[in-house]
């Protein structure tokens, strides 16, 4: 195994970021593919906390990252994000897809005039411009990294051009920045040391063909997915494994391997349906306890219990084999819990995910009951060193639960927010970090 996806299985925020910097270790390039700004990772190394938005995990392991050609990228955090590893003390090694689409403050302003405009209906953007700036490469009058590169192309201008007009008529509004302002902070991001602009899917086929290991870091999650998700309540790109593929020019033979990340409960932030969501303590208790409350925009994370319906259908839709689950640890002491394993959809017990927005809206949890667990005598962290072992038995179970229901296979779990507060199961380690 030379190439591993690892995707998000609900509606974002499953730790990625931490199974990601875990994983980067026996990996030679980490490889973002879709999403924007709109993501928020975090990695925590002893007291040390890394948070991007933009830039893949692998930074923090001084790994070489790539931005591939799926990725719609904002300079302002870019800039930001390079400062902040420089502050670290890390040299950023990053390779910046000439084809990639470019975040303006123009689509940043537009993500909030939608948004107001939609009124009842709105999705609960991130507000980052995510949404325009993919509209507008659908559109055909994106800009591209490689028309700063190419200043004389006119594409930029032709951009404001079109975009101011359309500001003012459909909005009623102007832009925040002009262009000379904004092409000198395109500029300014291109020129970074450690930036290289080239073709991605060049560059990392290259590399595999050399042998190196490069792991593709998903952001969002299936059911945030423009296509798979819960429709209209989804962001604006393809965040399923395939789109490793179609956004870095990478051919998909090349991607031998799916893990798809899921957290021990399920939570959501934004508009939209979410079956398994708990009104009340128990949800209380978890947004506490599991910090539920966004890395982007801080807003409090809606908090449910594990929906194996929605699980089953993700794990499905990626072709994901092996399975990460986190955050197990927050779930101690809440006893019993409860998981969904089918829907009632009008008095009919449903296995799969309606395609309506309001379809799903109506559908009803069918619960099943399983034993939770209590704090071991040592902390997780010890409970980690010591291995599979020494879990509790009720987790143990959960896991076997989450197995037989997915058919897919747990390779590793996540039982607190740092590096070393993690279990890989001996047959998935050799396979991650060996190749074999
Ligand atoms: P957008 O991606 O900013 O357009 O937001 C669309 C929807 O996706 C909103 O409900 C956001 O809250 C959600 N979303 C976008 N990115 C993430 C993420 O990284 N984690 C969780 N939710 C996200
Ligand atoms: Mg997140």
């Amino acid at each position: 195994m030379k190439t591993l996806v690892v995707v998000g299985l609900q509606w974002g925020d499953e730790g990625k970021g931490k199974c990601v910097d875990v994983l980067s270790e026996g990996f030679d390039i980490v490889v973002r593919f879709q999403g924007g700004s709109n993501a928020g990772h975090t990695v925590k190394i002893d007291k040390e906390i890394h948070k991007f938005r933009l830039m893949p995990t692998g930074a923090v392991r001084g790994k070489t990252v790539v931005i591939g050609n799926g990725v719609v990228v904002d300079p302002v955090v870019l800039l930001e994000e390079i400062g902040q590893l420089k502050e670290a003390g890390l040299e950023p090694d990053l390779v910046l897809s000439d084809r990639a689409h470019v975040i303006t403050p123009l689509h940043v302003q537009i993500d909030s005039l939608q948004e107001e405009e939609k009124g009842k209906g709105r999705v609960g953007t991130t507000k980052r411009g995510i949404g325009p700036t993919y509209a507008d490469k659908a559109n055909r009058i994106g800009i591209r990294i490689c028309d700063i590169v190419d200043s004389d192309s006119g594409a930029l201008e032709h951009f404001f051009e079109i975009s101011s007009r359309r500001m003012a008529r459909l909005h009623d509004s102007e832009p925040s920045v002009g262009v000379i302002e904004l092409r000198k902070t395109l500029l300014k991001m291109i020129d970074q040391e450690g930036v290289r602009v080239c073709d991605s899917g060049e560059f990392i086929q290259e590399a595999i063909l050399s042998n190196r290991r490069v792991l593709f870091e998903g952001a969002q999650g299936a059911l945030l997915d423009m296509d798979h998700g819960t429709y209209p309540f989804v962001t604006s790109s393809n965040c399923v494994a395939s789109a490793a593929s179609t956004g870095t020019g990478v051919p998909m033979l090349l991607l031998d391997s799916v893990m798809g990340i899921c957290k021990a409960y399920t939570t959501r932030v934004g508009e939209g349906p979410f079956p398994t969501e708990i009104d009340g303590e128990a949800g209380d208790a978890i947004r506490e306890r599991g910090h539920e409350f966004g890395t982007v925009t801080g807003r409090p994370r809606r908090c449910g219990w594990l929906d194996l319906v929605a699980l089953r259908y993700a794990v499905r839709v990626n072709g994901a084999k092996l399975l990460a689950i986190t955050k197990l640890d927050v779930l101690t002491n809440l006893r019993p819990l409860k998981v969904c394993i089918a829907y009632d959809l009008d008095g009919i017990e449903t296995r799969t995910l309606p395609a309506s927005a309001i379809a799903y809206s109506q559908a009803k949890p069918i619960f099943e009951e399983l034993d939770g667990w209590e704090q071991p005598e040592k902390p997780w962290r010890e409970v980690a060193e010591a291995g599979m072992e020494s879990i509790p038995e009720e987790m143990r179970e959960y896991l076997r639960f989450i197995e037989k229901q997915t058919s897919a296979e747990v390779a590793m779990i996540s039982i607190g927010p740092d590096r070393s507060e993690t279990v890989i199961m001996p047959k998935a380690r050799k396979f991650l970090f060996n190749g074999d």
